[in-house]
């Protein structure tokens, strides 16, 4: 691991974030928060994880604002979607009494560490930024316009990052950009002013990206129909994944007739969850029943909606049992306490960084 400014006794430290956009799902779960849960209890690190409620503005319009309308961001729903994604996290298995969970905006020191970190980057680095891209060219689609806080979305993960020293960051492989980025910035800030930042690594068991079951890309929270949600109850998931026409093989096996038609897995979205959820046995099994044309697409479909309940079966039942008032009372005072602990390491590391720079707060 490359940490110049690591003190050798400290234990390492963990961070990744998550945008309070709705329920979590599968893809989240697999792709990330799954390795939160098992660094957490490994007991080695200290675990910083955050609701990254800054970043979730960010897709708010601008041209909608110029143009007198609203952004589509309402605050009472955004609320409560950050007060359920740490009953989520809580479901998934993060035990706050192991790891801090807190809420980026209870910590106004992180905007003044990017700050600092945006005179060191080139307005091309961040428009060249295939996440910028991509989220710009969706709101130019439906005719509005990114606004700056989007452009400078990388600048604001890199403070999350820097902010706490951290060394660990379990993300999705899409996110590994965006950790390259915080990384280039931990070095440009200590070649300049001296070692105090550690350059974080991305933490991945197995890169992987949860497709949306019916072929819309990559699973995810906008798009429910195509995820699998902690709280979707087996039936729903069955349904799901049943519903899912354009999920099978392509070109489409035929419904009435499958015993002659057999198909092709290397073109079918289901077969693809296999290696997300299955053993090495149900893949065989798929494999050979779809090319064989022993089974249809519909056993295919149900076998894999099972394996995905085995999953998200225990989460379910502690997400529903932890959604009461006093789950939700408890959550606002787990970000509360979180974050005090939070704040107090960001400030610390932050007025150091200033001192550095030569701009302390006189
Ligand atoms: P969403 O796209 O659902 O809004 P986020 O962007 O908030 O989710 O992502 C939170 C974490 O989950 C990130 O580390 C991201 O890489 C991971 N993640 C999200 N969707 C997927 C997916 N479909 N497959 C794998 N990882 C994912
Ligand atoms: N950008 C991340 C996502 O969409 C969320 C995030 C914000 C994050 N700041 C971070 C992840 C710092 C890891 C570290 O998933």
């Amino acid at each position: 691991m490359e940490s110049q400014a690591q003190d050798s006794v400290r234990r390492l430290i963990v961070l990744s974030g998550i945008r309070p956009t709705g329920p979590l799902h599968l893809g989240n779960h697999l792709g990330a928060v799954r390795d939160w849960v098992d660094l957490t209890n490994r007991g080695e690190y200290d675990c910083y994880f955050f609701l990254a409620n800054l970043h979730m503005l960010t897709t708010r319009s601008a041209a909608l604002h110029t143009e007198g309308k609203k952004s589509g961001v309402d605050p009472k729903e955004l609320y409560d979607d950050q007060v359920g994604l740490v009953l989520d996290l809580m479901a998934a298995g993060i035990d706050p009494n192991k790891a801090l969970i807190y809420a980026q905006s209870t910590i106004p020191e992180l905007t003044e560490l990017m700050w600092l970190l945006a005179t060191f980057t080139p307005v091309s680095r961040l428009e060249g930024m295939h996440h910028f891209k991509e989220k710009k060219g969706k709101l130019e689609e439906e005719g509005v316009g990114a606004n700056a806080a989007l452009l400078t979305y990388p600048v604001l993960m890199a403070a999350d990052i820097l902010g706490v020293q951290a060394d660990i960051i379990p993300v999705g492989e899409d996110q590994n950009a965006h950790v390259e980025y915080a990384r280039d910035m931990a070095r440009a800030f200590n070649r300049e002013y001296g070692d105090l930042f550690p350059v974080p690594d991305v933490w991945q068991t197995k890169a992987l990206r949860v497709p949306s079951i019916d072929c819309s890309g990559k699973m995810g929270k906008s798009h429910p129909e195509g995820s699998v949600f902690y709280t979707d109850s087996e039936k729903v998931i069955r349904q799901k994944f049943s519903r899912a026409v354009k999920a099978t093989a392509n070109p489409p096996r035929t419904q009435s007739d499958w015993r002659n038609d057999p198909g092709d897995p290397a073109t079918c979205n289901v077969f693809s969850f296999f290696d997300l959820v299955g053993s090495s046995e149900d893949k065989s099994w798929a494999e050979a029943g779809c090319r064989g044309a022993t089974i249809s697409c519909g056993e295919c479909k149900a076998r894999v909606a099972v394996l995905v309940n085995e999953i998200m079966a225990p989460i379910r039942e502690r997400r529903l049992s932890l959604e009461t008032d006093i789950g939700r009372a408890q959550a606002v005072e787990i970000l509360h306490e979180g974050g005090k602990k939070a704040r107090g390491r960001v400030q610390e590391i932050v007025t150091r960084a200033k001192e550095m720079v030569g701009i302390p707060a006189f």
